[in-house]
């Protein structure tokens, strides 16, 4: 029997397993009921009465052997398991950060979800356009100066083809297939031939809004405006509309809302007039209806159109516009919350 017990404490104090499996197959062999040092203890009583004190000592010696052997070689499993032998419970589950969305998308969803609430859907069209599309369907005069290559960037081989300078060229595209009502909002780059500055950038975004339908009036547009102004800068923004003029609407009109910053007191922001501009808007000239193959005697509409970088501006106060193009992780950090 201390053959046996000598013979099982060697093998004990020299294990090594390569995985869990074996750690557990080893535990059954050893120490579970029916394991080696268990069928030893069922033989203690059979061990003559002088040899039981030694027997026992020996007996119990390497069951606490086996059993310390056994636990070494499960934590060794379980800290490699880890990575690291102390575990850092206040570690966070992801060490990968998330990404954020540009400032730039998270306004331009704000305002395509206001539109929605009331009805309108999203319509895209292309950046590379055609004359038609840009300026002569939106009754744009042929010497226009918007169609001097200073502000528009024409493909140099064929002078009919541009980039978009503004998303109106979404307006024509919709209304040439569609019949009314027509209710779309038009998110989408443009591009002007502009120096770049931190005020002003070849590229920039838009949003334009256009509805078309029988009986459509100004009245229904100031009511838009107002709604939305209020959902965008808060229920206590109020709105002015200016007489200006645009190709493709008659009448025209600039909306300006109370200076969000200074709530209409005055202040540098709004140049200390307590008004900021934010879009362009109009009841859909009858010429450009009837270019898109609308009855103007039937259908009336209204269009506006607002810049994204502006309205982000006035909300989050970037004062440098090429911020918007440069993806600084800094800069794009510091729209976390907003998202
Ligand atoms: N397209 C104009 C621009 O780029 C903005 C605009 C003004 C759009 C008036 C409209 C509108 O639909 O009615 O400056």
């Amino acid at each position: 029997m201390i053959a046996k017990i000598k013979q099982l404490l060697e093998e004990v104090e020299t294990l090594k397993v390569a995985n869990a499996e074996e750690l557990e197959a080893l535990r059954i062999k050893y120490l579970s009921k029916k394991g080696a040092i268990n069928d030893l203890m069922a033989d203690f009583r059979n061990v003559a009465a002088e040899q039981k004190k030694e027997v026992g000592m020996r007996l119990n010696e390497l069951k606490t052997k086996a059993q310390e052997r056994i636990t070494a070689l499960k934590e060794q499993f379980e800290s490699q398991d880890n990575g690291c032998s102390e575990m850092d419970l206040t570690r966070s589950a992801y060490p990968v950060k998330l990404g954020t969305r540009h400032p730039l998308s998270i306004v331009r969803n704000e305002i395509i979800d206001i539109f929605g609430r009331l009805g309108f859907s999203i319509a895209e069209g292309p950046e590379i356009e055609d004359d038609w599309h840009v300026f002569s369907a939106l009754n744009f005069a042929e010497d226009h100066p918007a169609r001097d290559m200073q502000d528009t960037f024409f493909i140099e081989s064929h002078p009919d083809i541009l980039l978009r300078t503004h998303t109106s060229s979404v307006q024509t595209r919709v209304m040439e297939v569609s019949e009314p009502p027509i209710r779309i909002i038009c998110p989408g780059r443009v591009y002007r031939n502009e120096a770049i500055s931190y005020r002003a950038h070849c590229f920039f975004h838009q949003v334009e809004a256009l509805y078309v339908d029988k009986n459509v009036s100004f009245t229904d547009l100031k009511q838009v405006l107002l709604l939305f102004a209020k959902e965008m800068f808060g229920a206590d923004t109020k709105i002015r509309l200016r007489p200006s003029y645009f190709p493709f609407t008659e009448p025209s009109a600039e909306m300006d809302i109370s200076c969000n910053i200074c709530g209409g007191k005055g202040c540098p922001f709004c140049k200390h007039t307590g008004w900021v501009e934010i879009l362009g808007c109009g009841m859909v000239d009858p010429n450009v209806l009837e270019s898109n193959g609308i009855d103007s005697k039937v259908y009336s509409g209204y269009a506006l159109g607002m810049g994204i970088e502006r309205i982000t501006n006035l909300k989050y106060q970037v004062k440098d516009l090429r911020m918007f193009s440069e993806n600084d992780t800094r800069f794009l950090k510091e729209f976390e919350a907003a998202n």
